[in-house]
């Protein structure tokens, strides 16, 4: 079976030298995430306070927090109970472990979204074309085994994540339109965001640094011409 259909690239907001993330894209592609995403997979790498960089209060990071129980560290007795997520917990998985996790999802374990948009060829657009990717209908000829879906993008087709985007599947807070379109593009940002936190950063840092040697140049280059001034 194929996959490697040629990816779509959609063009994002953090692309190129002067591209940046955009807040209200991040936070909205969060709301998509722990609605949709995060029912089955993980993102460990993520502490919940880390969202005030997506839009979030602290008030909102701490209910975001404690809508999950996690296992506390032992108390003297070594007994362990669970407590609620607070804001310096990483993302709780919802699973207790992968066995747990493959075991829910027909034997197909879903990766911890962490670092997805490295970790796939494409990037970004891989995970933007995949969540657009979903074909009711396997082409002539193709058969997908139960309990898989047809993803044109999923290397060999056959993805155990059942298709996920449709219209106006959650209601966004700032009263954007949901179209699978927007969820994909949002979803997308909000996972690149959690896998380079730092890209605004970085490039603001960058074009300092660009600024910074042309005027060093421009001020080296007249600090030539006045040492050779006599020798022309
Ligand atoms: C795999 C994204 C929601 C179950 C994946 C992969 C991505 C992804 C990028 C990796 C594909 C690969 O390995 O190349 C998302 C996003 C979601 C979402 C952005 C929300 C919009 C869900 C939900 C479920 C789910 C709600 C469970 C009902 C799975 C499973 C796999 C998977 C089981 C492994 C598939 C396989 O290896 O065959 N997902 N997912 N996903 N996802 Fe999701």
């Amino acid at each position: 079976a194929g996959g490697g259909e040629p990816l779509m690239k959609p063009g994002f907001s953090w692309d190129g030298f002067f591209g940046r993330y955009d807040q209200a894209e991040l936070k909205r592609g969060f709301e998509v995430f722990n609605q949709v995403c995060s029912n089955c997979h993980g993102l460990r790498l993520v502490a919940y306070r880390n969202l005030s960089a997506v839009g979030l209060t602290a008030d909102q990071i701490k209910d975001v927090a404690a809508a999950r129980e996690v296992a506390d560290a032992p108390n003297d007795e070594g007994i362990v109970s669970m407590r609620a997520g607070r804001a310096s917990d990483k993302y709780i998985n919802p699973f207790p472990n992968d066995k747990a996790a493959a075991a829910a999802n027909g034997g197909a374990l879903p990766p911890d979204l962490s670092l997805m948009a490295k970790a796939r060829v494409g990037g970004p657009n891989y995970i933007y074309s995949l969540m657009l990717g979903f074909k009711e209908e396997a082409p002539h000829g193709v058969v997908i085994p139960e309990g898989k879906y047809y993803n044109t993008y999923f290397p060999g087709n056959a993805i155990g994540m059942p298709p996920q985007l449709m219209e106006d599947l959650i209601t966004y807070s700032d009263g954007t339109k949901a179209s699978p379109e927007q969820l994909a593009r949002d979803v997308t940002a909000f996972l690149n965001w959690a896998a380079e936190p730092e890209l605004n950063e970085r490039k603001s840092m960058g074009l300092k640094v660009m600024i910074f040697l042309a005027v060093f140049t421009a001020l080296l280059y007249a600090l030539k011409r006045q040492i050779w001034k006599n020798l022309h």
